[in-house]
């Protein structure tokens, strides 16, 4: 049997990996500013993640959802109280676009309407409404078009309000700081606005944090720099450092029905404690503050080099987008072949930096040396 052939990929095995740096099966070492597309929360193979998971593996991998699962219970608590959401509930899947899925169905479920709104460029998953809400026609099948979104564009209030005042949008769906859109953040004021709009009319308002949450942005959420609370907040990614998980946090205005959500595997045994040890790391390695201060030193750094092709540096914490003038391929392989550092890419022209959020100062100058010298030698 062959490969269905749907990535492009490099022609590189990663074999293993230690804090911000993983080596190729022939030894070669490269620095990670990729995360494994923002999933490497605590770094590759941190030991107390490994010791955590090896025990948990050794004691139960797994059983399912229809008996007490005492470390849901706990990292439900643990959550809350790392990303100030204690009154919130708790329902744990697989993967982000699980999540969105999760979230839209609820808010459905909630206000009994079908209409959501999405950001032009968003990006929230390939399942069946997870995609529908993704602004990529090339990737949405036939059969997810089912007319249940309207794209309107970042930052400009006044589109949105027109549309959800005639009260029928079931759901906003954003990214604060979007990934594959190209690094591109909302502002306090428009976020703010749609609070208010969402309250005015039960609109529920999603909060998709499943590339910029989890601390990446140098806060716990994205949004929590613009000063709104959402009604349902997703996240993945980083939550256990690469083994397949996902949430959705949920306001105390929605109230559980026996049977309404589900999942066989979501919040197993084995994913909830690569989770708690996840947050261990977070909390004893202070990662949240080297998220926002290793951030701002990179960006502050690659502002000031001023480097050729280089128009933009946006972003905040360890999420940080790089446009060029020119289309950011030949660079970006540059970067790996030549100079064994591994980034992120949005669109045509940005290089998307998404690295560990245990990524140092010294790393951080690193990058900047070695894109320094890819981009200068191409002038
Ligand atoms: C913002 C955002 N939402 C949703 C997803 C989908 O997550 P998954 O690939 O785990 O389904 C992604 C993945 O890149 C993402 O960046």
């Amino acid at each position: 049997m062959f490969l269905f052939d749907v990535y492009p990929l490099f022609d590189i095995a990663i074999d293993h990996g230690k804090g911000c740096r993983v080596w190729d099966t022939d030894g070669c070492e490269y620095l990670d500013l990729y995360g494994g597309h923002a999933v490497i929360s605590v770094g590759h193979c941190h030991p107390h993640y490994v010791e955590a998971m090896t025990a948990q593996l050794g004691k139960l991998g797994f059983y399912s959802n229809s008996v007490i699962n005492p470390l849901q219970k706990e990292f439900a608590r643990r959550l809350g109280k790392a990303c100030g959401y204690e009154d919130y509930q708790l329902f744990l899947i697989n993967s982000g676009a699980e999540a969105n899925e999760n979230a839209l169905k609820l808010a459905s479920f909630h206000n009994g309407r079908t209409r959501v709104l999405s950001l032009e460029r968003a990006f929230h998953g390939r399942t069946s409404l997870a995609v529908e809400a993704t602004a990529n026609p090339k990737i949405i099948a036939p059969i997810n078009a089912n007319h249940h979104v309207t794209y309107l564009p970042l930052n400009d209030l006044e589109p949105w309000r027109r549309e959800i005042e005639k009260g029928d949008v079931c759901a906003v769906i954003i990214e604060c700081i979007q990934g594959v859109g190209g690094i591109r953040m909302a502002s306090a004021e428009f976020m703010q606005g749609l609070r208010r709009l969402c309250d005015a009319t039960d609109t529920v308002l999603i909060c998709d944090e499943i590339q910029c949450g989890y601390g990446r942005s140098g806060k716990f959420f994205a949004h929590q720099h613009l000063g709104i609370r959402p009604d349902l907040i997703t996240v993945a990614k980083g939550i256990a450092n690469g083994f397949p998980m996902s949430a959705l946090l949920i306001s105390p205005k929605f109230k559980p029905v026996f049977g309404q959500l589900g999942t066989t595997f979501g919040g197993n045994h084995l994913a909830c404690a690569g989770a708690l040890a996840v947050l261990d790391i977070i909390e004893q390695e202070h990662l949240i503050d080297n998220a926002a201060e290793v951030g701002s030193y990179l960006m502050s750094r690659l502002q000031a080099e001023a480097l050729p092709h280089v128009v933009d540096v946006r972003g905040r914490g360890l999420m940080i987008g790089i446009e060029l003038d020119v289309p950011y391929k030949d660079f970006r392989t540059r970067l790996v072949k030549e100079q064994h550092v591994f980034t992120g890419c949005s669109g045509t022209n940005t290089l998307r930096l998404l690295p560990p959020l245990t990524l140092t100062k010294a790393d951080a100058d690193e990058f900047v040396q070695k894109l320094k010298a890819v981009l200068t030698d191409n002038q």
